[in-house]
Formats: C-alpha cells, structure tokens, sequence
C-alpha cells in the first residue's frame, strides 16, 4: 500500500529532499526503496515504488508531487483544447526509469512484484483540481456540465493506464493493482455512469495478460458491487466496511483485500492484534483474501508495529486454501 515505506528511518535516510518524482526517475533509488519494506516486515508481495501520476508528468502535462501535499497541476484540465495536452503514453520513450526499476526488481525480489496504475476518475480528479480536493467540486462541475468532454478525458486516462500496466508487465511485474483512491466521493449512479466504463475498460485492456488484477478504492462501501463488476479478480476494501459484510457484496469468486484501519497502529499493541485478529475472524478462513492496512501506512507508524502485524497475520491467517463448511454453504 502507499507509503509502506515512509515509516522506516532507512527510506528517509535515502529518499533525498525534493519531489518524489526525482526519485522515482532514478532506477536503482527506486528499486531499493521497493526492497526496504519487503526486507524489513517480511511481507509477502512488493509494490512498484512509482507513482499514480508518473505517466502524466512523463508526456508533459506538467504535474508535480509536493511533498507533504500531494500531486500539483500548474495548469488544471478545463476545456476540450487541454486534451491536446494527453498524447499517448510511449513507455520506453516516457518513463524508461519505471521499466528499468521494474526489471532490477525482477532479478531481486523473491516475492511477487505488483505493478499499477492510477484509475481515469482518480487521476482526472487531481488534473483537473490541480491539487489534492475534499470536495471534488470542479471534477463533478466537469462531468456533470460536460458530459461529453468528461468521456474523453476518461478515455485517454484509460488508454495510458493500459499502455503503462502492460508496460510494466512486459518487464517483469506478476500482478497489477488499480488505484481508484477517491472513486468513493461518487454517489452510485455517477460512479456507474461516470466512472465504471472507463474502470472497465482498463481491466479489460489488461485481461488477457493473465496476472491477477487488484481494484482499490477509499470510502467505498456503497460502490463494492459496481467496482466489482469492472472486472478485477480482487476488490480493496478500507477499514469502513468489515470484511464479512464487504464479502456479502461482491460476487463469490472476488477475492477481497484489506483492511486493518491503519490507524490502529497507534494504539496498544494489544488493541492493534485484536483488531488484527478481527479481520482474519471477519475472512473466516475464506481463500480469496489478501490481508492489508484499509489504506497507506501513515508516515509517525512505528515500523515495529507493523512487523508485529505481519508476524500476527503470517502465524494466526494462513490459510489452506479450504472454505469452511458454512461458507461453501452459503
Ligand atoms: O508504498 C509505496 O511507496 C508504493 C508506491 C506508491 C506511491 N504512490 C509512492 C508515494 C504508490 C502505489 C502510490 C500511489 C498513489 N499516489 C495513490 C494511490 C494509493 C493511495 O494511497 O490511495 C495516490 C492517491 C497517489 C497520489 C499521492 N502521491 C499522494 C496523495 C501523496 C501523498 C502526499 C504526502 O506527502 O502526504 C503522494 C506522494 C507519495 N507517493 C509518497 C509516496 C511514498 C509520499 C512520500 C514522498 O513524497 O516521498
């Protein structure tokens, strides 16, 4: 999840000052900041240490991560003549570094290296609010009054998170995770009209490389069923819904992921295993579960926290990959 690293002492000792993206541009930087958690916690996949906004910057659009805030637009998408400032992502032209971290983490990683993509709504909203928003005003403002300018701008978001995903498949990454982070400041109906084309689109531009899909949103209890209807083999969840009551809505045959509140890893320990524990109660010995934090790793966790956490879910979660009766039953 984002930020798992931004916990530890090592990944500040190394990262630099500045933007994340001059990090993110230096390959051998990047693949060791992809290691340092894997090594410290013990975890069993590692994710690309990039980020959703890359491929913009990479073809121009003029975004930049400001540390502490976020993504930054110098100049928001507003009209139809700013589509002319998304051409189509080349990875090996655009963002050779990201393809070259991803094969060095190839050779060196021996768990699973997941792959991503900002999703088109998620992406959109920061080019078009210019910086991180609570309200998603202009973004709403855009889709609702322009209709038509909003699909097109979906549609080449959707098309550079294909090009970019199967770019990073093509050098090595086994599993790939879409990013819909504030897909759930949408109301139904918008999501499903808005959105979920667009969603769709990237799973199935990406559906015949074989490698498990991973859909993430926050605040998305009331969207589980349409997310999972875009076509991933596994729906995030965040620490709103429980788990078993997220399982109830998405279709048999989604795997969930999640969802720790990562909060609670400010809390007593005890607190945080039983709150831990709560969650591998909650999957129930289900098959179709990868055990997460609900979001990223906030920056003041205690790393030794989160050692205890994956050492509790490795000795007390593992599964045989059998359903309980009741389960298979239901
Ligand atoms: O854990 C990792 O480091 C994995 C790599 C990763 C980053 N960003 C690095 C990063 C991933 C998978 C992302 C995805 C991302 N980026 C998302 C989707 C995931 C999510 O959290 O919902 C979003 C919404 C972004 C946009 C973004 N980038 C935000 C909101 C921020 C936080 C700004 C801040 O400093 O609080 C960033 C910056 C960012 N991206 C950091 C990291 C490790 C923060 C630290 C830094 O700048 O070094």
């Amino acid at each position: 999840m984002r930020q798992a690293g931004r916990s530890l002492p090592e990944y500040r000792s190394i990262r630099g000052v500045g933007s994340i993206l001059e990090a993110i541009a230096d390959p051998e930087l990047s693949a060791e900041i992809t290691l340092q958690p894997v090594r410290r916690y013990g975890v069993d996949a590692a994710i690309l240490y990039s980020d959703i906004v890359v491929p913009a910057a990479a073809i121009g659009f003029g975004v930049d991560v400001a540390p502490g805030v976020g993504p930054v637009v110098e100049h928001p998408f507003e009209r139809t003549a700013d589509l002319q400032r998304l051409r189509p992502l080349e990875p090996e032209v655009d963002t050779p570094y990201v393809l070259e971290t991803v094969r060095i983490l190839a050779r060196e990683l021996t768990v699973p290296l997941i792959g991503f993509a900002g999703a088109p709504f998620t992406v959109a909203s920061y080019l078009i609010e210019g910086r991180p928003s609570r309200t998603y005003t202009r973004t709403k403002a855009l889709m609702h009054g322009d209709p038509t300018l909003w699909h097109a701008l979906m549609e080449r978001l959707a098309e550079m998170a294909i090009v970019s995903l199967r770019s990073q498949i093509d050098n090595g990454a086994v599993a790939l995770q879409i990013f819909d982070s504030w897909a759930g400041a949408l109301a139904p109906p918008d999501y499903e009209r808005f959105v979920l084309p667009h969603s769709r689109r990237v799973f199935e531009g990406v559906a015949d490389l074989g490698v498990p899909r991973i859909h993430f949103g926050v605040g998305t209890g009331e969207l589980l069923g349409l997310m999972a209807s875009a076509g991933a083999d596994v729906v995030g969840v965040d620490w709103r819904v429980p788990l078993d009551i997220a399982r109830t809505r998405v279709p048999a045959g989604i795997a969930l992921q999640g969802n720790l509140d990562p909060a609670l890893c400010f809390a007593p320990w005890e607190v945080t295993a039983e709150a831990t524990r709560d969650v591998l109660r909650r999957n129930a010995g289900h098959p179709g579960h990868i055990f997460n934090l609900g979001h990223g790793v906030m920056p003041e966790t205690d790393p030794g926290v989160l050692e205890r956490v994956v050492e509790l879910v490795h000795t007390e979660g593992r599964c045989d990959g059998t359903i309980s009766p009741e389960e298979s039953a239901s």
